[in-house]
């Protein structure tokens, strides 16, 4: 072999040796520092250029028509001493809607339940909370609206967090995070029994397998294989975690296509498939590969 392919496999091996052991922390102390630096930067970005590709303003109408059908009813039902996590918030602005008037006005339904309306969190890296933010928080009770900044959903402790009912997350830790089973362990973590965690991912190789890769030439942006190279669609290594219930649903009307994920948690024995990532380039969102098992 030449040097140059020596390198090639040295590197990869290396690759392969940091992604499987790569853990709380998820990106840091690897040898993919330049792909952390660049992800980091994204997270930090306030270009405009940028920004049209990383989208950190979407309404709760937005997450309504992302997320499976279940969701608005799920949040609708909340009452007053019940939580809600939406991970990966960015400004905030789904929660921001939900606490409005016109929320109630849009879904009269379980209204007088509702009453002051559920508890929530938002969790985002980066601090991107806006002067509405801050002006609506200050004028709910103090434990009604929550942010917290800097770090990933699973570095937090669970004393940290609590428990939630209901957990949302479009395109935030679920499609950017580094360890993806790590990531699934923590939401399981946080749900109470019988919650539910609303998710989507974009260009992924759906459950009933009509899709390709949007980008001609390109794989999709989140693969899982077995060691024999053999794939395992996302939605099947969900449905492999035990405890819960899980319902995938292929939707076209975004570019690129997503697959919208609803996970109940039925039981509390909750035991989530290791991932080892093999493959992680920086991206809005990320590309990122995995093998089953550690
Ligand atoms: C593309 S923005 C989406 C923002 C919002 N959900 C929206 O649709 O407008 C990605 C968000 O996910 C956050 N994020 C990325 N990885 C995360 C992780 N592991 N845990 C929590 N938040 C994460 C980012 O900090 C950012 O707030």
């Amino acid at each position: 072999m030449k040097t140059g392919n020596l390198r090639r496999v040295a590197a990869i091996i290396l690759q392969i040796a940091w992604l499987s052991t790569a853990g709380a922390a998820d990106l840091s102390g690897s040898p993919f520092d330049e792909e952390r630096a660049k992800q980091e930067k994204i997270y930090q970005t306030d270009e405009e250029k940028m920004l049209e590709n990383y989208v950190i303003d979407r309404s709760l109408e937005n997450y309504a028509g992302a997320l499976a059908s279940g969701f608005e009813g799920t949040l609708a039902a909340l009452g007053p001493n019940d939580r809600w996590l939406d991970v990966g918030a960015g400004k905030g602005f789904a929660i921001l809607d939900y606490y409005t008037s016109n929320y109630d006005y849009r879904h009269p339904e379980g209204r007088e339940k509702r009453g002051s309306k559920a508890q929530s969190v938002a969790i985002s890296i980066e601090d991107r909370r806006t002067f509405l933010w801050h002006k609506t928080s200050a004028m709910l009770a103090t434990t009604k609206m929550k942010y917290l900044f800097g770090k990933g959903l699973q570095e937090y402790a669970l004393e940290d967090l609590g428990k939630y009912q209901l957990i949302s997350d479009v395109i935030g830790g679920f499609s950017y995070s580094a360890n993806l089973s790590l990531f699934m362990e923590k939401v399981l973590e946080l749900l109470e029994l019988n919650g539910s965690f609303f998710t989507v991912l974009q260009d992924v190789n759906s459950q009933d397998g009509g899709n390709k890769p949007f980008y001609p030439g390109a794989s999709f942006l989140t693969e899982i294989s077995k060691a024999d190279g053999s794939e395992v669609k996302v939605c099947s290594w969900l449905k492999s975690i035990s405890c819960v219930e899980v319902a995938c649903e292929f939707k076209t009307g975004w570019r690129p296509p997503i697959e919208t994920f609803r996970i109940r948690k039925t039981c509390n024995a909750v035991s989530v498939p290791a991932l080892s990532p093999v493959h992680f380039n920086a991206g809005t969102p990320p590309e990122r590969r995995y093998r089953v098992g550690n």
